[in-house]
């Protein structure tokens, strides 16, 4: 059986600040959907949150791109905007770009990762969700999942895995899109997307069939902005077992913290850290960085669970890890590399800053 599964996500208000959710943002979103689902339009949903984002989970028979999904989406989002309205919580709509919905929300705000897959005997999906941190915070975690050995065990001894993956890779700022085959292009894989504010991985697919392995939304909110908008807390949807990597190849890929962008007012450095559903609430220097693990066995379009897949004391080394981390590059205080690259702080509110130093600098004879 064909199944899209949807991805869609908006951060439309925060409580408190921009470190949670209201509960009764999830309520409106989990009626409409509901609706929905006894209308016949989705097979199956869950509605969930990392942070202040707001997570559409959702499948149906309509491939990806679909209006109707989308707008069922923009729609959802619109509704739970209302509320948050209501009850004043910390900017209320702030993903959503535009007032009118024109047919796809790529480009007006929310994130999304979507595949249409024929399902398999059994299905089993992880969806990862994370907030205070940027698209580009996937790249060397797929990398690790999808191409390198030392993470993942059946690169080497799974024949299926064996011919390895290609890396679909967009530049951001360009607008372009390179597919890049692993183990052979691997050194030109990285030289791109050890650049993660340009180079993104928007897919991953399987060498053996071209089969679809992986998904990330890649929805930069300053670009289509102009201008900081709150960091965009990206989504990715992994395939696995039965000629994808484990489950626990995939999982293995968080035990080590990556230094990802975000963390306070979307300027600074931090560790993203593995955490279960209920530690989802951003705090200290409104971080750090954090990720979710949802997984899901697809049974003919129905989403059976989610299981929370970082809620286990052998994700607690890393987030000790990502602790000390913090501790450490905190002290650094302005400093890069805490703080984000001139370039990336661009798109934050620090040109405004100086701009009254711009008359204050003198020509220097050489
Ligand atoms: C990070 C983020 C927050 C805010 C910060 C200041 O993505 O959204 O760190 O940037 O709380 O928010 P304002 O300027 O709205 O007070
Ligand atoms: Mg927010
Ligand atoms: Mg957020």
């Amino acid at each position: 059986m064909k199944v899209t599964l949807s991805v869609i996500k908006a951060d439309i208000g925060g409580y408190v600040g921009h470190s949670g959710m209201h509960p009764r943002l999830m309520e409106v979103a989990e009626e409409k959907l509901r609706e929905a689902q006894e209308s016949g339009l989705l097979i199956d949903y869950f509605v969930t949150r990392v942070g202040d984002d707001l997570q559409l989970i959702m499948t149906h028979t309509q491939g990806t791109e679909s209006e109707t999904i989308h707008k069922l989406a923009w729609d959802t989002f619109m509704a739970a905007t209302e509320e948050a309205k209501a009850l004043k919580l910390y900017g209320a709509g702030q993903d959503l770009l535009t007032d009118t919905f024109s047919g796809n929300v790529k480009g007006m705000g929310p994130g999304l990762a979507e595949m249409e897959i024929e399902e398999r005997p059994s299905e089993p999906v992880i969806i990862f969700m994370a907030d205070k941190t940027s698209p580009g915070a996937w790249n060397i975690l797929l990398y690790r999942i999808f191409a390198d050995p030392f993470n993942t065990a059946g690169l080497v001894i799974d024949p299926k895995l064996h011919p390895g993956f290609t890396f679909e890779v967009m530049d951001i700022r360009n607008n372009t899109l390179v597919r890049l085959d692993t183990p052979e292009e691997t050194y030109d894989l990285l030289a791109l997307i050890g650049s993660i504010e340009r180079f993104v991985i928007r897919a991953v697919y399987r060498r053996l069939d071209g089969e679809i392995a992986a998904v990330a939304s890649t929805q930069k909110l300053s670009l289509i902005a102009g201008k900081y908008v709150g960091k965009d807390d990206p989504v990715m949807i992994v395939r696995a077992q039965s000629g994808f990597p484990a489950v626990g190849e995939i999982l293995e890929a968080f035990t080590h913290p990556p230094l990802v962008p975000g963390f306070m007012r979307g300027s600074h450095f931090g560790p993203l850290i593995p955490v279960p559903f209920h530690f989802s609430n951003t705090a200290r220097f409104d971080g750090p960085p954090r990720v979710i693990a949802a997984g899901f066995q697809l049974a003919e379009g129905r989403l059976v669970g989610p299981r929370d897949l970082f809620d286990d004391p052998s994700f607690d080394r890393a987030r000790e890890m990502g602790n000390l981390v913090s501790d450490y590059i905190r002290r650094m205080g302005p400093f890069e590399p805490h703080r984000l690259s001139e370039d990336e702080m661009e798109y934050t509110t620090l040109p405004s800053v100086l701009k009254h130093l711009e008359n204050r600098f003198q020509k220097l004879e050489d």
